[in-house]
Formats: structure tokens, C-alpha cells, sequence
């Protein structure tokens, strides 16, 4: 089964990326535009891998404290246009932990560069218009082993399971 890791998306971030989407097209871009209940963040892309247990294993290592993510304006990949996110530190820590937790377990994933962003349009014609994109911010406090398969009408992702982060110890609740 082909595998990825990601954050699932806020309901209030997906409808401000929606909005971004609806604007692009009514300012005539086309292409394949990601359905709503497919935006996500990928962290790490493990692609074709048999045993979906052995990687929930190895995520349930990763230790994270919740952290905020905002939408932070557009940006493309050749034909493919994202969004792309501030608030990357721990967004950026996480992704590491993510992929040395895979790496430890000899668990393959795509090596290239981590870089954050989430896709709006595949294969999208023209260039990226000038436009301010609706923001939107919202808490990280879990992220998903992710199945994809390809269905008649596109992709679909089916969430295998979570990790959910664990909030710090202030100093006043220490013993
Ligand atoms: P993309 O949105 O930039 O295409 C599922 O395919 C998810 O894994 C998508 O978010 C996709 O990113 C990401 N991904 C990262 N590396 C990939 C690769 N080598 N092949 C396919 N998807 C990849």
C-alpha cells in the first residue's frame, strides 16, 4: 500500500484554503484542484510499503508538543501550486522527528528536502496571479499515517492512525 505521513487540516483552514482555490478559479486558473477533504500537510512520504503496523510503531515514538501553524501565502512547484505555512520551527522539528523515528526502524521514505506546503492545483495553467489569499491559523496537536489509493474520481486518503502530541511540563506543575 502506498503510505505518507501528514497533519491533518483544521475544518476552518481547509474552507480559507477552499476560498483561495474558488478566487483562483474565478480569476480563470484551471487544473486539478485538490477536493477539500484532501488538503493536507505531508511530513514524510513513505510511498509503496506492506506493513502500515511496523510504521505506526515507529511514529508512536515521536514525541511533540502542540504548536500553531498559519497559512502564509502561494507560492508553485512548476505547475503544482501550494500554500505554504509560517510557524515552521516546530512544524520543521517535527518533520525531522517524523522522518529519523521512520529512518530508525529502516522504514524507506523520500529523502528530498523537507518543504512545507500544501497542495491547492495540480497542473495548473497560466501563472500565479497576485492575489491575498484568506488566512487561517490553527493548532497542530496530532498528525496521521495516511493510505492512498487511487479511486475513479481521484485520490483517496484513508487515515490509517494518529499521534497525538503531549503539552509540556510548566515549571509550576514539576514536583
Ligand atoms: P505533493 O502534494 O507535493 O504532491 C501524497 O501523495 C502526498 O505525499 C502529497 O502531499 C505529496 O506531495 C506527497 N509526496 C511527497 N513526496 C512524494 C513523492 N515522491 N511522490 C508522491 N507524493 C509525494
Amino acid at each position: 500500500m502506498r503510505l505518507f505521513v501528514a497533519i491533518q487540516l483544521s475544518d476552518e483552514m481547509k474552507a480559507a484554503l477552499c476560498a483561495t482555490q474558488r478566487e483562483l478559479a474565478r480569476r480563470g486558473v484551471r487544473g486539478n484542484f485538490t477536493p477539500e477533504e484532501n488538503l493536507h500537510l505531508t511530513l514524510a512520504f513513505i510511498g509503496e510499503y506492506p506493513d502500515a503496523e511496523a510504521v505506526m510503531e515507529a511514529l508512536s515514538a515521536v514525541d511533540f508538543a502542540p504548536f500553531d501553524l498559519a497559512l502564509e501565502g502561494l507560492g508553485c512547484f512548476g505547475d503544482l501550486w501550494w500554500e505554504g505555512l509560517s510557524g515552521s520551527d516546530a512544524l520543521l522539528a517535527l518533520a525531522n522527528k517524523v522522518r529519523r523515528a521512520l529512518a530508525e526502524r529502516g522504514i524507506p521514505f523520500d529523502r528530498k528536502r523537507f518543504s512545507p506546503h500544501i497542495t491547492l492545483i495540480r497542473k495548473a495553467s497560466g501563472r500565479l496571479p497576485g492575489i491575498q489569499p484568506r488566512p487561517a491559523a490553527m493548532t497542530v496537536s496530532a498528525f496521521s499515517l495516511m493510505r492512498s489509493d487511487r479511486g475513479r474520481n481521484g485520490m483517496i486518503y484513508t487515515e490509517l492512525g494518529t499521534v497525538e502530541g503531549t503539552a509540556p511540563i510548566h515549571a509550576e506543575q514539576k514536583g
